[in-house]
């Protein structure tokens, strides 16, 4: 498995994640929008910068700090980053997309319009009583985590890459 990320800090946070858990991943900085690779991939999981909006429990400042504006600059780059993916990806390769906000100009408007663009691309199901189904994706319930003490709300989307 090969993990990016563009940012410094963002990198040794999520070392010490990986270190929390006991996994051994490689993470390596690259710009993902500049990656060249010699072969396409069979299954990418982006998850994507966004908001946040979905860990307002946690974090209550992030709602002061979004706007209509900010949304749609995270609405363009997430546009980019599937793009992106969806052309280093292999025929019947899996995109996993995911974004910890609930807000439809990340989440369902995205997947929308790159359904729209990209005819080969199928957004499939998943079986979860511990997740909203959408049109095009999921949100996670936080209902359904209710011993954990609720949960931070997620979307996520899986597409399919066609002939
Ligand atoms: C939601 S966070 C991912 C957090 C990560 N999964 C973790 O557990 O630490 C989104 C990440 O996308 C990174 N990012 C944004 N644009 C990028 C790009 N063009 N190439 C690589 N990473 C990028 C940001 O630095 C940020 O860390």
């Amino acid at each position: 498995m090969d993990c990016i990320d563009k940012s410094d800090s963002q990198i040794i946070k999520f070392k010490q994640n990986l270190k929390r858990l006991g996994l051994n991943i490689k993470i390596q900085k690259k710009d993902f929008l500049k990656l060249t690779t010699n072969q396409n991939v069979s299954s990418i999981l982006l998850d994507a910068p966004c908001s946040a909006l979905g860990t307002f429990r946690r974090n209550p400042d992030v709602a002061s700090k979004i706007n209509q504006s900010k949304l749609k600059r995270n609405q363009k780059v997430q546009m980019q980053m599937l793009d992106k993916a969806i052309n280093i990806l292999d025929e019947n390769g899996i995109i996993v997309y995911i974004v910890c906000s609930f807000h439809p100009f990340e989440t369902i408007n995205v997947i929308d319009k790159i359904a729209q663009k990209h005819k080969n691309i199928r957004t499939l199901s998943l079986e979860s009583d511990k997740m909203i189904k959408r049109q095009n994706g999921y949100f996670i319930n936080p209902l359904q985590f209710k011993e954990l003490g609720g949960s931070d709300i997620f979307f996520v989307s899986i597409l399919e890459k066609t002939k």
